[in-house]
């Protein structure tokens, strides 16, 4: 039984300026699945849709943004819910924090700088849990950092005293002090130094070690998801192009937008430069016909201009959504 069970999902910004209305398919029929204790990576460059997907699928939706169609499933306590359609109370309630949390992008950066940090766990467990007993709540907050490896002491700090790497750490400490069964992490070592990221990585995984429960780690630096992911989803144009599991995504992959996202991976010892795809995720207000990628293809043919290729699976784990793909399979 999956965690969450994400079905032909849409998702659209609806936006009206000077007259001229826009609609910008950010997720454009989605399908996948989350199991329970695995980590699961969404990789694919900047604006190709993979914020505005789990924003749908953690119940953070605003207008313009709006769900165009399909279903998310999730499974808790015996039961499932439509996220899209559960009420905003029962979100509220006992979904969110609790069974899903959601480290934002950029979530270092929103916690105020001056309130210290004992207060802005105090606001998120009395909005969720409401806890009266001050020494409860101490002890609870406490005992959280120090399992987490953080010192309890930083609940007297205020965030602008802390590095960085400090504060993604307290922003996962906050989401996970529920201990929900899906964390959500939008690009949680993006904005720190490639020995900080280590740190932060090695928390996540060790909570989801310690848990058992199911990460969903969103980023587009490709050496993350080789080093913590168990099965990684490709996201291209709002549509997932590829999904494996991270040593076949590594070790062979089909897609030509995936093979590319890896050859420019850089390599230790290797002094030339990197090819770089050229051009860029294209405008989603008006994405190419067929295959939204074959504009960048180097191997696009005349049948990817025209019709968008369905997913194949290659194998029980694998597929691939390219119709060069299709044609090796049927060869
Ligand atoms: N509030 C918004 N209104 C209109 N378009 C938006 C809004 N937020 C994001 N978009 C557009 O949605 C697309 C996907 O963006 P996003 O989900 O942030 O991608 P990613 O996280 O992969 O960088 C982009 O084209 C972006 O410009
Ligand atoms: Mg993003």
């Amino acid at each position: 039984m999956p965690l969450l069970s994400v079905k032909n999902l849409r998702a659209y910004y609806r936006t009206e300026a000077y007259g001229i209305s826009r609609t910008v398919r950010a997720v454009d029929d989605v399908s996948f699945e989350l199991q329970k204790n695995e980590i699961y990576g969404i990789a694919g460059e900047s604006s190709c849709g993979k914020t505005t997907l789990i924003k749908v699928i953690s119940g953070s939706i605003k207008p313009p943004l709006r769900i165009e169609g399909g279903t998310m499933t999730y499974t808790f306590d015996g039961r499932d819910v439509d996220i899209a359609s559960v009420a905003p109370e029962v979100m509220r309630r006992e979904i969110r924090w609790k069974e899903i949390s959601y480290v934002m992008q950029g979530s270092m950066s929103i916690l105020n700088p001056v309130r210290r940090v004992r207060r802005i766990f105090r606001h998120v467990v009395d909005t969720h849990q409401g806890i009266d007993d001050k020494r409860k709540f101490e002890a609870l907050c406490r005992e959280h950092l120090k399992k987490l490896g953080l010192p309890p002491d930083i609940l007297q700090a205020y965030p602008h005293q802390l590095s960085g790497g400090m504060k993604q750490r307290i922003a996962i400490a906050l989401a996970t002090i529920f201990r929900p069964s899906l964390i959500i992490a939008d690009e949680p070592t993006t904005a720190l130094d490639v020995v900080v990221q280590r740190g932060v990585l090695q928390l996540l995984k060790d909570i989801q070690a310690e848990s058992s429960n199911t990460v969903l780690l969103v980023t587009h630096d490709m050496a993350v998801h080789a080093n913590v992911a168990d099965r990684v989803a490709i996201m291209y144009a709002g549509t997932i192009v590829e999904e494996g599991p991270t040593e076949v995504i590594f070790g062979a992959p089909q897609h030509p937008y995936t093979q590319h996202l890896i050859a420019s991976l850089p390599v230790i010892g290797d002094k030339g430069t990197r090819s770089a795809l050229p051009g860029a995720p294209p405008n989603l207000a008006s994405p190419p016909s067929g295959c939204r990628f074959h504009p960048r293809c180097p191997m696009a043919k005349e049948i990817c201009r025209r019709v968008v290729p369905s997913m194949i699976q290659l194998d029980t784990l694998h597929r691939a959504a390219c119709h060069l793909v299709g044609e090796r399979e049927e060869a």
